[in-house]
């Protein structure tokens, strides 16, 4: 029954009621006829005046709710946006006051629903490229190996060492997708403890040593005496730095020199990790943070990352509280910076 009807049949059973006083009083004479008379006139006029008050006072009432349903129907077929005017009573203002601002985060719900659904396809199709790239290639190394293509011994070392890094860039590969997937989980552990600053970047300098000396390159580190323990996870925050590293190494002549500072500013600790390489330009600095993005040269490149490095990096700081921004300039060179309080959330100075 219409929301309408019931407040008119309502009114019409008080009408009744009325008219049946009436009628009694009538029958056993309790009222002259005069009065009677009056009275079944004031009651008819009462009823039509009352049922266009009603009518009128409920028309807002039955649109609001009519817009309401209209409105739930739209966003069950993923139509958001619609603002529903808020009139009426107080009670049905409130209520669609209620009901625009759930549509509201309902939207955005969505939105971030589909932006992740997109992003998730595009990681998928992007890796399953990169995947088959190395794959190819090891396929052809060995078929030419086993068809006897390759005969003296330098060429096959060659040739098995060409496989043996294909490999290695797979397994990175791989490693990196897992280690997103925790993130993407929420799964993701962190074991904070104060770590000395010394320390933590000489173990990250000793995995980097040897490419650094077969590349003939100087890493100067500025690294003033009053800096020395961060509260982090020393580990995961390797991984930052050594992506950083490599991405500095990847993207700059050898012999070129690359800078580590550190600096502490306020209760923050700022590293930075500067190159002297080919720059990114301004179209592209904003999204070199998302996944599987690479700057069109870098895709062409023969050992191209898989364009993850600098999104896992971006999940370990910003687990720690932290930030990590780049500045560039092409051909000129790019500096990484990685921000991040000194103490974490709920830490007392050690
Ligand atoms: N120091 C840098 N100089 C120039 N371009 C850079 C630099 N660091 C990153 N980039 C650009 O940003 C892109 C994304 O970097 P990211 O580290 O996420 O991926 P990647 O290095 O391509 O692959 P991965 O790190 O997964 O092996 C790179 O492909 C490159 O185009
Ligand atoms: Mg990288």
């Amino acid at each position: 029954m219409k929301i309408k009807t019931i407040f008119l049949l309502a009114n019409g059973s008080s009408i009744l009621l009325m008219t049946t006083f009436l009628i009694i009083s009538y029958f056993y004479m309790i009222l002259s006829v005069s009065m009677i008379g009056w009275l079944s006139l004031l009651t008819v006029l009462s009823a039509f005046i009352s049922f266009l008050v009603y009518y009128l006072l409920t028309s807002p009432v039955e649109r609001s709710i009519k817009r309401l349903a209209e409105e739930a129907h739209h966003i069950s077929e993923n139509d958001f946006g619609t603002k529903i005017p808020e009139e009426g009573p107080v009670e049905i203002r409130s209520l669609t006051h209620q009901f625009n601002g759930m549509s509201t985060r309902l939207s955005q719900s969505f939105q971030a629903l589909q932006k992740a659904e997109q992003s998730r396809r595009e990681l998928v199709a992007n890796i399953s490229h990169d995947l088959r790239t190395p794959m190819a290639s090891i396929r052809a190394f060995i078929q030419a190996i086993q068809d006897g293509v390759v005969e003296d011994p330098k060429s096959k070392a060659q040739y098995m060492r060409t496989i043996s890094l294909e490999v290695e860039r797979l397994d990175q590969m791989i490693q990196q997708l897992f280690e997103l997937s925790v993130y993407d989980s929420g799964t993701m552990q962190l074991h904070k403890e104060w770590t000395a600053l010394d320390q933590w970047l000489l173990e990250v300098m000793e995995h980097k040593r040897f490419i650094l000396e077969e590349q003939h390159r100087e890493v100067h580190i500025d690294f003033p005496e009053r800096v020395k323990e961060v509260y982090m996870d020393g580990e995961k925050m390797k991984r930052v730095l050594v992506n950083l590293l490599d991405n500095a190494l990847r993207h700059s002549e050898a012999r070129t020199d690359i800078r580590i500072r550190i600096r502490q500013q306020d209760r923050f600790i700022f590293i930075e990790v500067e190159d002297q390489g080919e720059g990114i330009s301004q179209e592209h600095l904003p999204h070199i943070f998302d996944r599987t993005y690479r700057v069109e040269a870098s895709r062409n490149q023969k050992y191209a990352g898989t364009g993850l490095g600098l999104a896992i990096a971006r999940h370990i700081v910003e687990a720690h509280e932290g930030k990590i921004f780049a500045a560039s300039e092409l051909g000129t060179g790019s500096t990484f910076t990685i921000q991040l309080p000194r103490e974490g959330k709920g830490v007392t100075s050690g």
